[in-house]
């Protein structure tokens, strides 16, 4: 097992990873403060994995709610059914919530446990290989509203995250891959020796190989923390971890939520941030098409879906959440393994990467 921590002080806290970890009460119990604590799963993740999350537990209160499983769960409504469970079982200011599940899972959890009673703890079992390379990891918490994605949410940090690298076997090879697409991000943004690294491995990832999942995930983790560390509440380098995502979020927001996976979604939009950064004479064709293999390889969309025009884009892009003041903010590539943040777009080139990238699907 790894232990890697993100210092943020007093709410220091640890990052558990391996095979194994996840009947292990010891790694749990130090932090959970009371005696209740409310587990929420959903319905394919439960089967898998909620007697086991349960058993780790014993001497404690434990109960759990299991929530429909999909992307377009993740609203407000469903929230609620998680605060009528936290209500019936009536569950006091010191409990603790436990999310076991993929992103959608950890970032509702999170939120009811921003929310329930102004705030209780909170513990991450992320299962997908997305969530345990990134959205367990820095305290963003949020569920979508229809107008636009992860609208309504907080910061709100767990106490700790325990990535057992044994549920992984159970992912369908589709999420496996879109998990791929936030770890090529890392390489990308910040880390052009694990980039490197991911293209002499990447067979070995796709077929499962247990240390080469163990390590892109602590690689990965240590970038996320490293960066959540220097900048909590994303006023300014964590915005990198972006890289694809304003692009992306028109795609998955456009084509429906749940038709596009999250991770395929960046790949499209990453390949899109790649050619915009060559247009602007960023990077040179060679490396865009370097990029372009390495998610092909991790068989990801490198471009995106032709129902999309550029007007789509564009509008959708303005209720993205990186627009700023009004100026279209997007995160690109300088080099590969050092990303920037770009304010104040011009529209012409991004309009011109959109039908160029478009036109190749
Ligand atoms: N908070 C953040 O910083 C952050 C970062 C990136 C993404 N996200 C969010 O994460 C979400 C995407 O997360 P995701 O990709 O994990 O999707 P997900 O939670 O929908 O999980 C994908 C699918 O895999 C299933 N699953 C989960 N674990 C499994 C296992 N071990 N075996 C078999 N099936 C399993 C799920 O039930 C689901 O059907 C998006 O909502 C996105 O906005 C948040
Ligand atoms: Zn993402």
């Amino acid at each position: 097992m790894q232990t890697l921590y993100v210092e943020l002080g007093d709410r220091r806290y640890p990052l558990y990873i391996g095979p194994g970890l996840l009947g292990q009460s010891e790694l749990l119990r130090p932090h959970i403060p009371g005696r209740q604590v409310l587990v929420v799963s959903n319905t394919t993740v439960a089967p898998l994995y909620l007697d086991r999350t349960r058993a780790a537990l014993a001497g404690l209160r434990h109960e759990a709610v299991i929530l429909p499983d999909g992307e377009r769960y993740k609203t407000l409504d469903t929230l609620n059914e998680v605060f009528t469970a936290l209500l019936n079982h009536r569950l006091d200011r010191n409990c603790t919530l436990i999310a076991l599940g993929g992103g959608v899972i950890g970032d509702m959890t999170g939120f009811a446990a921003a929310c329930y009673q102004r705030g209780v703890h909170f513990i991450q079992i992320p299962t997908t290989l997305l969530a345990q390379v990134d959205s367990s990891v820095g305290g963003k918490t949020a569920v979508n509203h229809p107008l636009g994605k992860n609208m309504i949410g907080a910061f709100y940090q767990p106490r700790c995250v325990l990535a057992d690298t044994d549920t992984l076997t159970t992912l369908p090879d589709r999420e496996l891959s879109a998990g791929l697409a936030e770890v090529i991000k890392y390489g990308l943004i910040r880390d052009l020796p694990f980039l490197e690294w991911l293209e002499a491995n990447l067979e070995a990832l796709l077929a499962r190989d247990p240390a080469a999942l163990s390590e892109a995930i602590e690689r990965s983790c240590r970038n996320k923390a490293e960066i959540v560390v220097a900048d909590e509440r994303e006023t300014g380098e964590r915005a990198l971890l972006n890289l694809g995502h304003t692009f992306g979020h028109a795609i998955e927001t456009g084509v429906g939520y749940g038709e596009w996976l999250h991770g395929e979604a960046i790949a499209a939009g990453m390949i899109m941030a790649a050619e915009l950064s060559a247009r602007l004479g960023w990077l040179r064709k060679a490396q865009v098409e370097r990029v372009r293999a390495l998610l092909t390889r991790a068989r990801l969309p490198v471009a995106p879906p032709p129902a999309l025009t550029p007007d789509d884009f564009l509008r959708l892009m303005a209720v993205d959440k990186k627009v700023q003041d009004g100026r279209l903010r997007l995160i690109l590539l300088r080099d590969l393994g050092r990303g920037v943040i770009a304010d104040d777009m011009d529209i012409a080139p991004i309009r011109e990467t959109i039908k160029a990238t478009t036109r190749r699907s």
